[in-house]
This record gives structure tokens, sequence and C-alpha cells, in this order.
């Protein structure tokens, strides 16, 4: 690294021809003067200041606001960038490198870019994150969904794992509790949550906006959306991404969702258009991440879960699904292995929010459209009571909207009495 005080040491003057293009007004100011040599301190913030132009394009940020630009060292035309990478390995390495060797040449007193690519560690990798998805938070569009709802989307690397399947049972659950819980099946092509929930009919509009299907479950309501109230389940839907991305656009923005205490959302497998779009259109997500005893699928579900720390999804808990299974005798059977959830929870750094046992009345419940959550009484439903449990009480409770908004209506009218005394 270059220490300030070697670049100190090298003072160039700074043509006047530069100041137009690359950097902030200060500089400009400076060039009806150029003969006075600047420092060199100055150069490294004239260099810092072009690579604002340089975005990770992962991370939708500059590369300077997101603090991966470390030391900037300038000795005459020589300039060396030390750029901190999240991980080593990044994929956008070169393209980044690329970019800030192109922004630096730019400038005309520079000759020579050396880019030093360095790898952050863990804490600095999570203050990047956070600050990313804070920036998604303000760029994102409007949506229907209540500011108080928690939006928790159930995720996996691959397909017949239970998502949809844990998504139902999870409202059911919940709602159980005396919440209202909306569901959105994410799921355009694969939508199986009218099915399982045993619920059909047509989506009605209201107002121009779609008006989700609603059932009542003990003191709760689910509200609930999908493809499969727009079009029937034989239909084929041969949408394009783009298109099925906006059905999700839809039913986020387009919808009456009303007051919801959670938004669950039942994703497709694996990490492409439907997962990204969702980190756009509503970036505060979270994401409950199921997977299955097995190794390999394990794999994929880590590979889910590091997608959507890059999309910004912010991964809160694993479920593991057909963990083991009992059989009428009483034996329990781990029949793929035991360990992976917590595995997988503990290396995300998350934690395992329920395992699900293997269990020949949740496949028949849910070819039935009732869902076993709703059973009382039975083991499964125990199951996912105790899992709505560690979901409402401890791994993503509710904000206390009501002493929130108290305390915001509290600083509004200080402030009104403050801006009256002032005016009086
Ligand atoms: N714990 C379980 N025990 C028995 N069958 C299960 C269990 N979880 C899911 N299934 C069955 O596995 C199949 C796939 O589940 P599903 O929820 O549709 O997965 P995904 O949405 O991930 O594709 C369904 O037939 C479902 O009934
Ligand atoms: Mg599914």
């Amino acid at each position: 690294m270059l220490p300030a005080a070697f670049a100190r040491r090298h003072p160039g003057a700074i043509g006047p021809e530069f100041a137009a293009t690359q950097v902030e007004s200060h500089f400009v100011a400076t060039d009806s003067d150029a003969s006075t040599p600047a420092p060199a301190g100055d150069r490294a913030e004239e260099v810092r200041n072009c690579l604002r132009a340089v975005v990770d394009p992962e991370l939708g940020d500059t590369i300077v606001d997101l603090g991966m630009v470390r030391d900037i060292g300038v000795e005459d035309g020589d300039v060396v960038v030390d750029v901190a990478l999240t991980i080593a390995a990044c994929p956008l390495r070169s393209q980044i490198e690329r970019d800030v060797v192109g922004h630096v040449r730019s400038l005309d007193w520079v000759r020579n870019v050396e880019v030093r690519v360095v790898a952050m560690d863990a804490d600095e990798r999570a203050a990047v994150m956070a600050r990313a998805r804070w920036k998604a938070r303000e760029d994102a569009p409007e949506t229907a969904v209540p500011a108080s709802a928690r939006v928790l989307a159930i995720a996996s690397g691959k397909g017949g794992v239970g998502k949809s399947s844990v998504t139902v049972n999870l409202a059911v659950a919940l709602a159980a509790r005396g919440l209202v819980v909306g569901v959105l099946d994410a799921d355009i092509w694969g939508f199986s949550v009218p099915r399982l929930l045993g619920m059909e009919g047509d989506v009605e509009a209201r107002a121009g906006k779609m008006v989700p299907l609603e059932r009542r479950v003990g003191a709760g309501t689910l509200r609930v959306l999908s493809m499969g109230f727009l079009a029937d389940e034989e239909q084929a839907i041969m949408w394009r991404g783009l298109v099925l991305n906006r059905a999700v656009q839809q039913f986020l923005q387009d919808a009456h969702w009303g007051d919801l205490d959670y938004l669950l959302i039942d994703l497709p497998p694996g990490t492409g258009d439907i997962q990204m779009g969702l980190a756009r259109l509503l970036p505060r997500t979270e994401l409950l991440v199921v997977t299955t005893p097995p190794v390999a699928a394990q794999k994929v579900a880590a590979r889910a879960a590091d997608m959507a720390r890059r999309g910004y999804l912010r991964v809160t808990g694993v479920i593991e699904n057909m963990s083991d299974f009992t059989c009428e005798h009483g034996t329990t059977y781990a029949l793929f292995g035991s360990g992976g959830g917590e595995r997988l929870a503990h290396s995300l750094g998350v934690p395992l929010v329920g395992s699900i046992p293997l269990h020949p009345d949740l496949t028949a419940a849910g070819d039935a459209g009732v869902p076993v959550a709703g059973a009382d009484g039975s083991e499964l439903a125990a199951v996912f009571a105790e899992m709505a449990r560690v979901v409402a009480e401890e791994v993503a409770p509710l904000v206390d909207a009501q002493s929130c908004s108290a305390r915001l209506i509290e600083r509004v009218e200080a402030a009104v009495a403050r801006g009256e005394a002032d005016a009086g």
C-alpha cells in the first residue's frame, strides 16, 4: 500500500484541460491557477472522484460509495489503486478492473494504472451488503404490500424439496395465530398453491387492481394470489422471462393486499428472473431456504442463498424438510441422512427454523387440498405450529406498529410545535 506521505512527495502540475471532464467543481475552481503544482493528495482525490463512475454491476452502486476503493497511490503519472472485492474470485473482477483502468487512464496526466485486488473479510463484506440492501430499498418502486408487513420468500436451489408445501402450511399456521397472511404464488409456470390450499376461483378486479382470494383460518385470514386463479391449471403458460417477471410485479403492485402481517412468497426453484425481479421490486424480502438432508441438496440450497445475497435478499433462516421418517411401528429412519439443515444454517449463520419429517399425510393432504397445518391435534400440525411460533416470536417478529406510529406521531407533533414556536 502506498502511504499518503509517499503521494505528497510527488506533486505535479494539473493541466488546465482535465477539469472539465472528470472531476468535481472544486477542482474546476483550482484550474484558474494552473501553474500551481497540485499536491499528489489532490490527484489521489481526483482519481477517487473519477472512480465514482465505476459501478459494481451486481451491487448496483459505485465502488467508491460501497467502500471498495481502498488506497490510491500516485507517483507522477503512475497510479496504483487498491480495490477490495466481496470475494477475490468475484466473476466480475476483470470487468471491474477494466473499468477502473479505463476511467483512471482517461485523466490526462495518468501514464500507468495498476489495480491491486484484495478480498474483503466477513465483516467488511457484511457492511457492503448492508449498504447495497439499503440502496436497493431507497431505489425500490412502490408496491401494494404494506410497509409493516414482514415479507418472507420460501426458496431453494431445486424443485421438489417442499417449498410450496412449506409455504401453504406455514401460512396456515401463522394465520391460526390470528394473523393476516398474504400468500403470493410466484411460481408462475409451476403454480401449486391453489391446489395445495384447495382454493379455486377467479381473481376479481376492483378499481383495476386484483383482489386476492380470501380464506378465514381460525381467528386469522389468508389472502392468496396465484396464476392458478388467472389461468386454468391445464393451460400451458408460455410466457417469456420478462412477462413472467411482470406477473410477479403485478401481483405486488396491482393488487389489493390490504393490511397484512406477513406476506409469504412461494418461489420457483433456482435463482432465475423471478428471484432477481423480486430483489428489485421488494428488496426487504427475507429468504427462508428450504433444504432436504442430502449434502447435494444442501449445496444447491447454499447456491440459492449465495445468489440471494448478491441480489441483496437477506437469508433469515433454514427449514429442513423430509428430515426423517417414522414408520407405523414407531421406528424413525433418517432416510436421507441427517443434520443437513443444521449444517446449512450454521454455514449461513442463520437459525434452523424447523425440521419437517417425511410423512405420507403431507402428500395426501396436498393432493386433497387440505393443509396438514390446519388438522388440529396431528403431529404435522404441531410441527408447523411450532415453526410459526419460531417465525413470529424469534426469527421474523412483527415490529410493534402501534407503538412505532405512536412514537412517530409524537415526533411530528413535537416538530410542529417547535416550528410554531419558531414562527411565533
Ligand atoms: N415432508 C414431506 N413428507 C412427504 N411428502 C412431502 C413432504 N414435503 C413435500 N412433500 C411432497 O413432495 C412433493 C413436492 O413438494 P412441493 O411442496 O410441491 O415442492 P416444491 O414446491 O419445492 O417443488 C409434493 O408431492 C409434496 O406433497
Ligand atoms: Mg413449488
